[in-house]
């Protein structure tokens, strides 16, 4: 085989053969290859003209010879032990200098364990988030890079030009060493998962609560994509809300199953934020909601058995609605962003949080309006790294909080569940407190556990004189 592909794709399923085909598209020489040789020539086929910029190899060994070196080949397989057994496969066909890109969901730790394992053998390994669905990958989505400089000097080009734009700037960056890119795509799901949640929501609220069709929820939706809740996830709610389903001529949504299925990137979000001590109560509350729609036949079970026992209340107006998720998505945003910056501190990786808000514009699934103001906010100076006190964004909330205050209000009177909004709220007047209630838990755990505490008044750990209550 005659080495003249610019980058290597192996995996030719939805998101796989979508990079390809843009790849080719814009320009580049293309090696393709499958687990399932069978795959590619049909790949190849349905290509139609883009054929003549795709080298189809159904062995290893020639997809590798194929490639121009230092070679670039992305993966975009299952993650987990199928990327292990791949790079165990191809490794000893590679030589200094090449570069391994896994390309899917991976847990930022296997691929910081993978990097480290490579380097060893003169190999690069990098981790790259890509957001935008089958879309995206094919005609533009936002990609976050981790990974040695060698590698994006490699990779820069060619992902600049498939990259989707947002006033015509690529959105894709180099984020930092091994596991980087990966992280912040998993932080991405979790804010993903967060703001879906918020909008099912103020959905289940309309539904649950006054009654409203899906239509017309539908409808409502789609008058708020052009104001400050624009993205693409108000544009997808707004369309499925607004479908029929053909077989029954129902609203579609109606005829779903009320189960949410997870990958588990919002879950490792959590489980990343806790180890370092963060708490993302927002995605906290958006992954638990997954999870317990999964119990769709206790619910249905506990449903006649526990009374509402509401109190009488009043829809909030559609105004308030709107404010209340621009509120909630603010803060789960800002959840996000804490936990990007204590990896940053954790793993030593500088993440640009400007930056980051700036590639998510355009292509990735949580793209919006708002992530321009972030990325602004973030170019400026405020306490603490903490989002929720940068000037334009403390503005905002003080502007959305009262109409989230009033939402909850109704929605707790109606029994309607507003976990993940509600979560924000109770996040938003914890850190608006400078005396909070941690003082008791402290002489709680003293009293029962020894622990000490410090004093407000002198420095050191101090004790109790406690005497049990006769
Ligand atoms: C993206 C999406 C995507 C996501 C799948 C399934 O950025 O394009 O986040 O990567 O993983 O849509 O996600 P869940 O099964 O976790 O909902």
């Amino acid at each position: 085989m005659t080495a003249i592909a610019d980058i290597g794709v192996f995996g030719l399923g939805t998101m796989g053969s979508a990079l390809a085909l843009n790849l080719a598209q814009s320009g580049f020489t293309v090696a393709v290859s499958n687990r399932e040789a069978e795959w590619i020539d049909p790949f190849l086929v349905e290509a139609g003209p883009l054929a003549d910029r795709l080298v189809g190899t159904s062995t290893l060994a020639d997809f590798v010879a194929t490639l121009a070196t230092p070679r670039s080949i992305l993966f975009m397989i299952p993650s987990g032990a199928p990327m292990d057994a791949m790079i165990a496969q191809i490794t000893p066909l590679l030589e200094p200098g090449d570069t391994i890109i896994d390309g899917g969901n991976a847990d930022f730790n296997d691929t910081r364990r993978r990097s480290a394992a490579l380097t060893d053998k003169g190999l690069h390994f990098v981790g790259m988030g890509v957001s935008g669905g089958e879309e995206g990958a094919r005609h533009g989505p936002s990609m976050m890079v981790g990974g040695t400089d060698h590698s994006w000097t490699q990779l820069q080009p060619m992902l600049e030009a498939i990259a989707a734009r947002f006033e015509g700037e690529p959105c894709v960056a180099h984020l930092g060493p091994d596991g980087a890119g990966h992280f912040v795509k998993t932080v991405h799901n979790g804010i993903e998962y967060a703001d879906m949640q918020m909008i099912a929501e103020v959905y289940g609220l309309l539904r649950d609560g006054s009654g409203k069709s899906a239509p017309a929820i539908g409808a409502m939706f789609h008058g708020w994509r052009e104001g400050p809740l624009k993205s693409y996830l108000m544009d997808v709610s707004a369309t499925v809300l607004s479908s029929t389903d053909k077989d029954t001529g129902q609203p579609m949504v109606d005829v779903i199953r009320d189960r949410a299925g997870q990958k588990g990137t919002g879950r490792w979000t959590l489980i990343e934020a806790l180890k370092m001590g963060q708490s993302a109560s927002t995605i906290e509350a958006a992954v638990g909601a997954r999870g317990w729609s999964a119990e769709k036949d206790t619910r249905e079970a506990a449903e006649p058995m526990l009374p509402m026992g509401a109190l009488t209340a009043q829809m909030p107006s559609d105004a308030d609605l709107e404010l209340a998720l621009l509120a909630g998505r603010i803060l789960s945003h800002a959840q996000g962003f804490r936990i990007l910056s204590a990896a940053s501190e954790e793993f030593d990786w500088q993440l640009d949080l400007a930056r980051i808000s700036e590639i998510w514009r355009a292509g990735c699934i949580i793209r919006s309006a708002l992530l321009d103001d972030l990325a602004s906010a973030f170019r400026g100076d405020f306490p603490q790294g903490h989002l929720i006190l940068a000037p334009a964004i403390r503005l905002q909330l003080q502007a959305a909080i009262p109409a989230l205050r009033r939402v909850l209000v109704a929605a707790v009177s109606m029994g309607v569940a507003l976990p993940a909004l509600s979560a924000g709220l109770a996040w938003y007047d914890t850190m608006r407190r400078g005396r909070g209630t941690a003082n008791l838990i402290q002489a709680q755990r003293d009293f029962f556990g020894h622990h000490g505490f410090e004093r407000q008044d002198v420095a050191g750990i101090h004790h109790g004189t406690w005497k049990a209550l006769g």
